[in-house]
């Protein structure tokens, strides 16, 4: 039986990689492993403990909220207030950022997380993937009282990324800057282990990943985009296949490891799109980009959009290189 690095002896082995780092953010990503197995937990009981469906509340998105939604958030918060490196934390779940306590922190708690705590809620109920996603930025400097302004940082100025994906298997991706790895759940030890080295988005792909519910609410280029993909033509392997999950990490996941471009554009009833720039699309555009794919809003680099409110929303097509750059090629024909 071949023995997998788990995340714990990865993350100090990485740890050479930053000399000045005194293992703070390793320790801030054992507390997020730690948060994915108790979620994990619940996740797979799911049908036979009370957790499925809504809990009668609406969150800050307008979205009805689940009982898993809350379970989630609740398990991060606790996570990183027990672990004390993270001193604030945007949550999809709370309208207002959240102070964290560092009243038994030995370190400065100098890191800020932005997460999605379930992502993919409208597939709880239904027993299709779902996941978590998480963004963590570094603050500038300490000797101030946090505040929102300085978790509204550039995507490219994230310190790591990286999602939990529960599905067939519980995996946690993540990047610190320094290329994409995976690791899966080993339930039997309850250890995170090394599966998916050095992960990388092939350049080109056969698949197409969109809601075509919304297909008359698109914009001109998208919709001729999604024509193109359905056109016969061999020498590109078209049509593409279709595939679309609704949870935006499944859908990312599956781009990931086998290529294949994914879309939420700007419709009608979403002008600025619908996923969340701070703890979906950022940290989902620092993973892609560093396992060598790209990420756009259609207008510009997802990790160059420089957010004014928390929960702010952003179009977004991400994925393998060639297939994003095809789909803006479109735009220019329309211009
Ligand atoms: P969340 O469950 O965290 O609110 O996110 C749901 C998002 C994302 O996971 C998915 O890609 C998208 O909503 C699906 O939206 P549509 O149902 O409009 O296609
Ligand atoms: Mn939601
Ligand atoms: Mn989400
Ligand atoms: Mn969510």
């Amino acid at each position: 039986m071949m023995a997998f690095k788990t995340l714990g002896q990865f993350i100090i082995e990485k740890q050479a990689d930053f000399p000045y780092a005194k293992g703070e953010l390793s320790r801030l990503l054992r507390d997020i492993g730690i948060a994915a197995k108790m979620i994990n937990r619940e996740v797979n009981k799911a049908g036979l403990v009370d957790i499925l469906g809504e809990n009668g509340n609406h969150n800050v998105q307008g979205e009805a909220q689940k009982k898993l939604d809350v379970y989630a958030d609740e398990q991060f918060v606790e996570a990183l207030t027990r672990g004390g490196e993270c001193c604030y934390i945007a949550s999809e779940e709370h309208e207002e950022c959240i102070e964290v306590s560092l009243k038994n922190s030995v370190s400065k708690g100098k890191y800020m997380v932005c997460m999605d705590p379930l992502d993919g809620s409208a597939n709880i109920d239904l027993n299709v993937s779902v996941g978590s996603i998480f963004s963590i930025y570094r603050r500038e400097r300490l000797d101030t009282p946090v505040s929102e302004e300085e978790i509204l940082q550039y995507g490219h100025e994230q310190v790591a990324a990286g999602y939990v994906i529960y599905g067939s298997s519980t995996m946690l991706v993540y990047t610190t800057g320094k290329g994409v790895n995976g690791f899966t759940l080993d339930p039997s030890i309850g250890e995170f282990c090394l599966s998916h080295p050095n992960m990388q988005v092939p350049v080109d792909g056969n698949s197409y990943s969109v809601n075509e519910g919304n297909y008359l609410k698109f914009p001109q280029y998208i919709k001729d985009y999604i024509k193109y993909c359905q056109e016969e033509d061999s020498v590109t392997s078209r049509p593409y296949t279709s595939r679309y999950i609704g949870s935006m990490v499944a859908d990312i996941h599956r781009t990931l490891i086998m290529g294949g471009v994914f879309l939420y554009p700007e419709t009608s009833s979403y002008p600025s799109g619908k996923l969340r720039l701070l703890y979906e699309c950022n940290p989902m555009a620092f993973i892609i980009e560093q396992a060598g794919g790209k990420a756009v809003s259609g207008k510009e680099r997802v990790l160059g959009i420089k957010p004014s409110h928390l929960h702010q929303r952003t179009p977004i097509v991400i994925g393998s290189k060639n297939m994003v750059d095809k789909v803006l090629s479109f735009k220019k024909e329309n211009s």
